[in-house]
């Protein structure tokens, strides 16, 4: 692969930044300034350095976003804030998107990327990629709405696949979906008259939020990444 097409794809520069970079001496391969924008680079071999930081071979972007309360899961919006404004320019200019979505009330875990082909298959029900929602309902769910909960409701004219809820108090818990209808946990607290007051998602697929304050953001690791991208085998 070319220099500049290497830079490009991992969004460090585009072909004709690089171009001014090579012609500076700002590009370096294996430590040694490149003379030419198409030197040819093996991604698993050399190592590239651009304006004094070394590039690792990235064509996608992952982030890790801890949402606030009041954003709402979409790139733009005319009235509301979205999850993109809580992110710099920086990363916004890579096109990228929530991969699934949480109510504007709703906190927690968002995984944002730019790839789409990925997004598509983390979320097809047939994945059953678990999410984990921490809640506090209005009152105390009965053994029975428990087993209903759990068993699958019927939110209206779809009734939900098999879940667990662990109760952690009288009125707080969590639930571990492998699906995500729009409003899922909270019209199932409504099927069994009850209503959810709080909920934040804690865990997508193997991700959590580990330290991560709200509104924080980050990007995945390797190793997070390489898991996540086996969804998409
Ligand atoms: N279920 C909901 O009801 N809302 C969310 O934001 C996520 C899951």
């Amino acid at each position: 692969m070319r220099i500049d097409k290497f830079l490009s794809e991992c969004k460090v520069a585009t072909r004709s930044e690089t171009g001014k970079a090579v012609r500076r001496g700002q590009v370096l391969l294996d430590g040694v300034p490149v003379k030419r924008a198409d030197t040819p680079v093996d991604p698993g071999k050399n190592v590239v350095t651009y304006c004094g930081e070394v590039v690792h071979y990235r064509r996608n972007t992952y982030i890790l976003l801890n949402k606030p309360d009041g954003y709402v899961s979409a790139t733009e919006d005319k009235k509301e804030k979205t999850v993109l404004e809580l992110l710099p320019e920086e990363v916004r200019k890579f096109d990228i998107f929530p991969c699934g979505r949480l109510d504007k009330n709703t906190l927690g875990l968002m995984l944002l990327t730019d790839n789409g082909p990925l997004a598509h298959c983390l979320l097809a029900p047939k994945r059953h990629v678990e999410k984990v929602y921490r809640f506090e309902c209005a009152h105390a769910p009965s053994e029975s709405d428990l087993a209903a909960l759990e068993s699958g409701v019927d939110i209206g004219g779809y009734v939900t696949k098999p879940c667990t809820v662990r109760m952690l108090g009288e009125t707080t818990g969590e639930i571990t979906l492998a699906e995500g209808k729009y409003h899922q946990i909270k019209l199932m607290f409504d099927a069994v008259d009850n209503r959810i007051l709080y909920l934040e998602r804690i865990r997508f697929a193997h991700l959590t939020l580990d330290g991560l304050a709200r509104g924080e953001w980050r990007y995945l690791t390797d190793e997070e990444i390489k898991l996540l991208e086996e969804y998409g085998n």
